[in-house]
């Protein structure tokens, strides 16, 4: 295992490059074609721009947001105070507790799988699959090819292949789309992938 990032310590000294101060452009181009409705969770969730994004659509969805963070849950859910509809609770994807299996029918995947160590990839899609309904689905944006770091680290954020995506969730999800996404941040065009996967 590589040395664990310090998430918390991230958010306190205000390390956060990854936080846009918008929601995802590629979240907000696919909500003005297709609403979400019913139960959403959004793992890693960070300062909550895309669950307030998702919850400002409409008043059918429900959000929760979740980051191992406190100091994110906290940001999360000041920016959250002003709806009904979502809120940010502190967890972990893995191990998010025995009353959130199978209640989301959708997850909402923005730079958590690509923050997470690759050794644990197979276990993300257990903790996915595990708190999806049957035929809940995996709206993701997953990042192909961050860019490299400053420091030299090799990541987070760790970059992935559509192979080795293919291979992961295969058996376990259905892919209802796939291709790289219109809009995207800048600096992030072309690196991302967009994928609705169906959970089996
Ligand atoms: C790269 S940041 C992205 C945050 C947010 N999605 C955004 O784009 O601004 C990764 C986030 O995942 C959270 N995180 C890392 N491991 C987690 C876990 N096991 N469970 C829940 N959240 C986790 C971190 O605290 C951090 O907020």
């Amino acid at each position: 295992m590589m040395e664990e990032t310090d998430w918390e310590q991230c958010y306190i000294d205000g390390d956060t490059p990854w936080d846009q101060g918008s929601p995802s452009p590629v979240l907000v181009h696919y909500l003005d074609a297709q609403m979400l409705t019913g139960n959403v969770i959004a793992p890693g969730c960070g300062s909550g721009h895309d669950v307030a994004e998702i919850a400002r659509r409409s008043d059918t969805v429900s959000v929760l947001g979740m980051d191992i963070s406190s100091t994110a849950v906290s940001l999360a859910n000041s920016r959250l105070a002003a709806f009904e509809n979502a809120t940010c609770e502190h967890g972990d994807l893995f191990d998010p507790g025995s009353h959130h299996a199978g209640q989301y029918d959708w997850v909402w995947e923005h730079t958590c799988f690509c923050a997470i160590d690759p050794t644990r990839r197979s276990n993300y899609v257990d903790a996915v699959h595990r708190l999806l309904k049957p035929d809940g689905k995996l709206l993701a944006v997953f990042y192909l090819e961050p860019k490299q770091r400053e420091d030299g680290v090799a990541g987070p954020p760790f970059g992935c292949s559509i192979d080795e995506l293919d291979a992961l969730f295969e058996g376990r999800f259905m892919i209802e789309e796939s291709r790289v996404p219109e809009v995207a941040y800048p600096g992030r065009e072309g690196r991302e992938l967009l994928r609705v996967l169906r959970r089996r």
